[in-house]
């Protein structure tokens, strides 16, 4: 088992319900620890950038309107294989498919507004990561 560090987005719709503090009580319980965070908004180029892999699919647009609509918190999360955790404690993407007391079956809306993003990969945690963190916002933990 490796220590990892994962990257979190809480999303507009769960930024809305009041839903941060349950959110990261989750990610805590389920031995994540918050290395780095933000609350902000994210710039368009910068969602585009974040998504590019997405750029070709039909819910592309919608997505980034979706993402740069509200304040959202970004986050780094650390712990013991953090990559797979954090996907276990989100829940499938699309709410009604996400297994009970997941994040996005709790306060995902719909497969669009899932409240939680999580990166899906190692490598993807580190490109994410290095978008929208500086290394000196990281806590020494
Ligand atoms: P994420 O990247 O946000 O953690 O979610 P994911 O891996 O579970 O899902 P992914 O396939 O990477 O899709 C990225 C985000 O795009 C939105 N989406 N909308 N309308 C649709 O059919 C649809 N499909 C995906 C979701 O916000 C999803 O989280
Ligand atoms: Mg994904």
């Amino acid at each position: 088992m490796a220590i990892e560090t994962t990257f979190s987005i809480i999303k507009p719709n769960a930024v809305k319900k009041n839903a941060i503090g349950s959110i990261i009580t989750m990610f805590e319980k389920n031995g994540l620890k918050v290395a780095a965070m933000k609350l902000t908004r994210i710039e368009k180029t910068k969602c585009e950038q974040f998504y590019a892999e997405h750029k070709e699919r039909p819910f592309f647009g919608e997505l980034v309107s979706f993402m740069t609509s509200g304040p959202v918190v970004l986050m780094a999360l650390k712990g013991e294989n953090a990559v797979t955790r954090n996907r276990e404690i989100m829940g499938a993407t699309d709410p009604q498919k996400a297994a009970p007391g997941t994040v996005r079956a709790l306060y995902g809306d719909n497969v669009g507004e899932n409240a939680v993003h999580g990166s899906d990969s190692l490598a993807s945690a580190e490109r994410e990561l290095k978008i929208f963190f500086e290394a000196k916002e990281f806590a020494n933990t």
